[in-house]
C-alpha cells in the first residue's frame, strides 16, 4: 500500500427534506449568495422555487447565474467569476449535476484570481484563496459534490481538462434523492456508467497489498450493477434513487482509493473526445472502457480474471485466463447495452476523421494512465476499435 494522508472536509447532508437545513449551513459565510444552475431542470422540478423561498425567508440576497452547460465552459465560469466580483458575493451555491458543481469550483477560485481562469485549470497558476461554496446535487454521477475535482472545457481551443486542489471541496453538499426523480433515462444511465467507471479507474492500479481496497471496489461494482439494473426498470422508485445517490458519492470521494493510485487513462481519453465532439462524458466512457480493458488485458491478466469472477460471476472452470477475462468484459458490455448506454462512437455520429486529433489531445502530456501507460499510438488504436 502507498503511504497516504486522507482528509475530505465536505459535510455531507443526505436524505429527504434535508434542503431545510440550507439556511443554517450557509450561515457564517455571509448574506450575498451567487446561485449557480444549469439549463433549467431545477425550475422544472421545483427545486428553484424552494431554494428562492428559503433564501428570501432567511434574508439572503441572491445573485443568479443560470445556463451552465453540460461539459461546462471556461467562458461560463468567467461570467460567474465576474458576477462575484461585481456584486461582492460572499458564498456560492451550486444547484445541479456535476457540470454545475465543476463550473462553480472554477468560479469560486477565479473570483479571487486576477489572471485568466484557464491558468487555474492548466496548473499555470495555483489558487491562493477561493470563495466558499456549497452544493445541492440533482444528478448522481461525478461525486463532484464530495471531491476536489473539476473538469472544464476551453471551447476556443477545444481542450477539456480536470484540475483540483484543496479549495475545490464544497463546504457542504445537500443530497435529497427526491430531486433526482426527474433525471431523464439517458442521464440516469450515464450516472450508473460514470459511477462504475470511477470504480474501474481505481480498481486498476499497480499497488501491492491492497486486499481491503480491492474488495471494496468489487463490492461497490456489484452493488451499483444491482441498484442500477433495477433503477432503469423502475426510475420512479425513490429507494433506488436514494441508493444510487449514495453509490455515486462513494464512487469518487476518495474512500475507495486510499493508499492506491488508479489508472484514469480512459477518463483522459474521454475528456479529449468530448472536448472535440461535446458528447456526454459517461456516454464516451461506456464506449471506450470495454475496449480499454481488452487492449490492456495482457499487462496483468490476473486482474481481469479476478474482476470477471468476483464481479461478473464468470465460472472459471476449464477456461484460460484470457477466456475468463474476455467473458467478464463481454458481460460488462452486455450490462451497459442492456441499460441503454451507447456502444460505439458511431452512436454519436463520430467517424474516423478526427481520431488522430483526439489521440494527440489525450496524450498531450505524454503517455497516459497509472496502471497501463498508453502512448498516443495506442490511444489511436483504442479509438479506432471504438468506432
Ligand atoms: O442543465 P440542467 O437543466 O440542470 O440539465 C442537466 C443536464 O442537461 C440534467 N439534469 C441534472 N439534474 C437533473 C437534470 N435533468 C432533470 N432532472 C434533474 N434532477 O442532466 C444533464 C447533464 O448534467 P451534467 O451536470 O452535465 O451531468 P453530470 O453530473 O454527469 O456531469 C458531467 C460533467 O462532469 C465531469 C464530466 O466530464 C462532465 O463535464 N466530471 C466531473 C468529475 C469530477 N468533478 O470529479 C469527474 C467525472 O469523471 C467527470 O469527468
Ligand atoms: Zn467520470
Amino acid at each position: 500500500m502507498n503511504k497516504f494522508v486522507f482528509r475530505n472536509p465536505t459535510k455531507l447532508i443526505f436524505g429527504k427534506d434535508q434542503l431545510q437545513r440550507l439556511p443554517k449551513e450557509l450561515a457564517g459565510y455571509g448574506k450575498k449568495v451567487l446561485l449557480v444552475y444549469g439549463g433549467g431542470s431545477i425550475k422544472r422540478n421545483g427545486l428553484y422555487d424552494s431554494l428562492i423561498k428559503l433564501l428570501n425567508e432567511n434574508d439572503f440576497e441572491v445573485v443568479e447565474m443560470g445556463g451552465v452547460e453540460p461539459n461546462p465552459r471556461l467562458s461560463t465560469a468567467k461570467r460567474g467569476a465576474d458576477l462575484c466580483k461585481q456584486h461582492d458575493v460572499d458564498v456560492i451555491l451550486a444547484a445541479g449535476g456535476g457540470s454545475v458543481i465543476d463550473c462553480t469550483k472554477l468560479i469560486a477560485s477565479a473570483a479571487k484570481y486576477d489572471g485568466d481562469p484557464w491558468d487555474l485549470v492548466t496548473g499555470k497558476a495555483r489558487p491562493k484563496e477561493a470563495l466558499p461554496f456549497g452544493t445541492i446535487l440533482t444528478l448522481t454521477a461525478t461525486s463532484s459534490e464530495m471531491n476536489a475535482g473539476s473538469v472544464i472545457t476551453n471551447e476556443e481551443t477545444q481542450e477539456k481538462y480536470g484540475w483540483g486542489g484543496p479549495f475545490n471541496y464544497p463546504k457542504f453538499s445537500i443530497l435529497d434523492p427526491t430531486y433526482t426523480l426527474t433525471v431523464p433515462m439517458d442521464q440516469t444511465v450515464n450516472g450508473i456508467v460514470d459511477t462504475m467507471s470511477h470504480i474501474f479507474e481505481q480498481y486498476f492500479h499497480v499497488t501491492d497489498n491492497t486486499p481491503f481496497q480491492d474488495e471494496m471496489c468489487e463490492a461497490a461494482l456489484r452493488s451499483v450493477m444491482d441498484i442500477g439494473g433495477r433503477l432503469v426498470e423502475d426510475p420512479n422508485n425513490l429507494e433506488l434513487r436514494e441508493s444510487m445517490m449514495l453509490a455515486g458519492v462513494w464512487g469518487l470521494n476518495g474512500f475507495l482509493s486510499m493508499g492506491t493510485r488508479g489508472d484514469w487513462g480512459t477518463h483522459d481519453i474521454e475528456h479529449a473526445v468530448s472536448a472535440v465532439y461535446d458528447i456526454p462524458h459517461a456516454g464516451g466512457l461506456a464506449i471506450l472502457f470495454p475496449h480499454w480493458m481488452k487492449q490492456t488485458f495482457p499487462r496483468n491478466p490476473k486482474r481481469y480474471v479476478r474482476l470477471a469472477t468476483n464481479v461478473f460471476g464468470v465460472d472459471p472452470t476449464d477456461k484460460s485466463d484470457e477466456e475468463i477475462a474476455m467473458e467478464g468484459i463481454d458481460r460488462l458490455s452486455a450490462f451497459w447495452k442492456q441499460i441503454g448506454a451507447p456502444v460505439s462512437l458511431a452512436d454519436y455520429e463520430i467517424d474516423d476523421s478526427k481520431l488522430e486529433l483526439i489521440a494527440q489531445k489525450a496524450a498531450v502530456k505524454g503517455p497516459l494512465g497509472g496502471y497501463a501507460k498508453l502512448s498516443e499510438d495506442e490511444v489511436l488504436t483504442l479509438l479506432k476499435a471504438s468506432l
